[in-house]
């Protein structure tokens, strides 16, 4: 058992509460490799803003748990060394699907988990939280719970359909539950491709499309019966175009992907919501500074001269995402 505190991280407790009355959100960046964490990190350090570090089961099967817990155990290291007296950093399970993993990761040094339970049945999805919250918070470890579900596909975790959370079950949820956050589902989604060409209008000028807009009007019942609860958005990334047709005008393939336009999320960084996963805008960044790299450099087998890119590229966007949609900069000084 190693206790997250020994590795310098911090749980959400704090962040959240300072994000709620502060009016902007925590970024949470998925990461599966070195290129990604230090990106996240320098970003991060260089603005000043709590951050969340998120694995998902997809991440810890592929770059291996102990690798992972001690790359964020050095990322703590390296904010400091990169000038971040007081790094607020935390170490987040993404979609735990079981409370066996769920318990590994506050056994190994994870700061937060989340339970997903939102595919079970109201009662079960109850059930199974609580037995995560009551072992979590004997360690201060936090928990993030989810009701609704998202349509999408991410790592593990995938529904054609997405249901929009019951503003009517959340209290009886987070009261009976104990959980310290709530995921929502308000017409976020997994993935590059959040929304078919059917569900948008297009534009005429660009011939892109136009995503429909958030359910507001869910969230703001949502905090009426919550009030004060921190709200977690998933499936937050917005697609960016210009990574859209990096990749495609290199030869790759990805038509009509498209996100969650930036000021929805940065309307949503006002409210309760305080947490706002993004992970596919840093896969696409990453792709798209690889590929231009073999576009120009077909002769490149160097990987530090296409990742090196690839890492300035997804630390721009963090550093792009934490100042101009999310807010939290200046936030952990
Ligand atoms: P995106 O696919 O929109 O980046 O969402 C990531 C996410 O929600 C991780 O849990």
């Amino acid at each position: 058992m190693v206790s997250y505190k020994e590795l310098g991280l911090v749980n959400t407790r704090e962040m959240f509460a300072k994000a709620i009355k502060g009016g902007y959100a925590i970024p949470a960046f998925n990461f599966n490799n070195m290129e990604q964490l230090q990106a996240i990190i320098k970003a991060s350090a260089e603005t000043k803003s709590p951050v969340i570090l998120q694995v998902s089961k997809g991440a810890r099967n592929y770059a291996n748990q102990t690798l992972l817990r001690y790359m964020a155990q050095g990322a703590v290291e390296y904010a400091k060394e990169l000038g971040w007296e007081h790094p607020q950093i935390c170490l987040h399970l993404d979609h735990g699907d079981s409370f066996e993993l769920c318990k590994s990761c506050v056994d190994f040094g994870f700061s937060s988990v989340m339970i997903d339970a939102s595919h079970l049945p109201y009662e079960e999805n109850i059930a199974l939280t609580k037995k995560v919250v009551d072992y979590a918070h004997q360690y201060d470890v936090t928990v993030e719970a989810e009701l609704g579900v998202l349509a999408g596909v991410e790592d593990e975790v995938s529904s054609a359909v997405s249901h929009y959370t019951k503003p009517e079950e959340v209290v009886d949820f987070a009261t009976r539950t104990g959980c310290d956050s709530l995921a929502i589902s308000i017409g976020t989604s997994h993935g590059a491709y959040k929304f078919t060409p059917e569900q948008c209008t297009r534009d005429p000028k660009t011939g892109k499309l136009v995503p429909p807009p958030l359910a507001f009007d869910v969230l703001d019942a949502i905090m009426e019966q919550l009030p004060g609860f921190p709200i977690v958005l998933h499936g937050s990334s917005s697609v960016p175009q210009e990574y859209v047709d990096m990749i495609n005008s290199t030869g790759g393939k990805l038509p009509d992907a498209v996100g969650i336009p930036e000021e929805q999320l940065r309307k949503a960084a006002k409210s309760a919501v305080c947490k706002i996963n993004i992970d596919s805008d840093s896969r696409l960044a990453f792709t798209a500074a690889v590929r231009k790299v073999f576009a120009e450099k077909p002769g490149e087998f160097d990987p530090r001269k296409y990742c090196g890119p690839a890492r300035d590229l997804m630390e721009e966007l963090y550093k792009h995402k934490i100042i101009n949609v999310l807010g939290s900069n200046g936030k952990a000084e």
